[in-house]
């Protein structure tokens, strides 16, 4: 069996258990990073612990909350897992794509997922919301795929959904510029030489996340869109130093503008 099938087999269980558990059928999956769930105001219909999920690991993070949730997003319905897994926990690549192997269990076949990120250029600023066009892995963990490496089913973005998108977001007025992320493996941030080194290669803006679910979902043939929350000015850009706490906090004031863009991608999946 190769690794994307062990994958499938390890959470047939858990995508069983969920099956029986979710009062509705599910159009789309959506992964949020740090902080992110705050762009919720609304209970969901319905919820639970990822603890409560056979098998499934815990995120250890602050400001992801661990628990999954069913919600009605735009026009589809949609499981949130609430929180990842990063490589900095000390997970490996096959904990930090399982909820992406979930969802495709489960039949899901759109994912957006979203992350924090730091803005390498000056061209954007905390606070910003971009939809990546493109990503750099610098983490240098890839997914172990031997076999199957040339392989993959969709492109990333979705090119079609990113259209439906785009014109959303132009009759609706809300401003996502497209940007490149650089995927680090952290658990540090950047050095001011590391950030000059990310704007020469064309990084735009700098996490330490989402390229392999990215990677994992157009393996699996779910069409991906990626969203950053642009939380700080990298390290070298801004004179303090970097928290997590400034992280979370600029999440939170940008979390109304996410859920804008989120509801957005969800109103406009290709085939809803
Ligand atoms: N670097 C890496 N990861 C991050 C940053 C950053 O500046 N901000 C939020 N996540």
């Amino acid at each position: 069996m190769n690794w994307l099938g062990q994958q499938r087999h390890r959470w047939k269980p858990a995508a069983e258990w969920l099956r029986a558990e979710l009062p509705e059928p599910l159009d789309g999956a959506l992964l949020v990073g740090s902080g992110a769930t705050a762009m919720f105001s609304d209970a969901p219909l319905w919820r639970c612990p990822y603890t409560a999920v056979p098998g499934f690991p815990a995120p250890t993070v602050a400001g992801h909350s661990g628990i999954l949730e069913l919600r009605r997003i735009g026009r589809a319905w949609v499981l949130v897992f609430g929180g990842r897994f990063h490589l900095y926990e000390g997970y490996q690549v096959d904990e930090v794509v399982a909820p992406v192997v979930l969802a495709s269990l489960l039949g899901i076949r759109w994912l957006v997922v979203t992350n924090a990120a730091g803005s390498v250029t000056h061209t954007y600023a905390p606070g910003d919301v971009l939809l990546l066009r493109d990503a750099l892995n610098l983490s240098f963990r890839s997914l172990p795929m031997a076999g199957r490496c040339h392989i993959s089913r969709h492109l990333f973005p979705h090119p079609e959904w990113r259209l439906r998108l785009r014109q959303r977001l132009e009759q609706l007025g809300v401003c996502c510029p497209e940007a490149t992320y650089a995927a680090m493996l952290g658990p540090t941030y950047e050095t001011p030489a590391e950030v000059r080194f990310l704007q020469r290669v064309g990084a735009e803006v700098v996490g330490m996340s989402t390229v392999h679910e990215l990677q994992c979902a157009v393996a699996l043939g779910i069409g991906a869109l990626a969203f950053s929350v642009v939380t700080n000015w990298a390290a070298g850009l801004q004179s303090r130093p970097l928290s997590h706490a400034e992280v979370m906090e600029t999440v939170g004031r940008a979390a109304p503008r996410l859920y804008r863009v989120v509801k957005a991608a969800f109103s406009v999946l290709p085939d809803l």
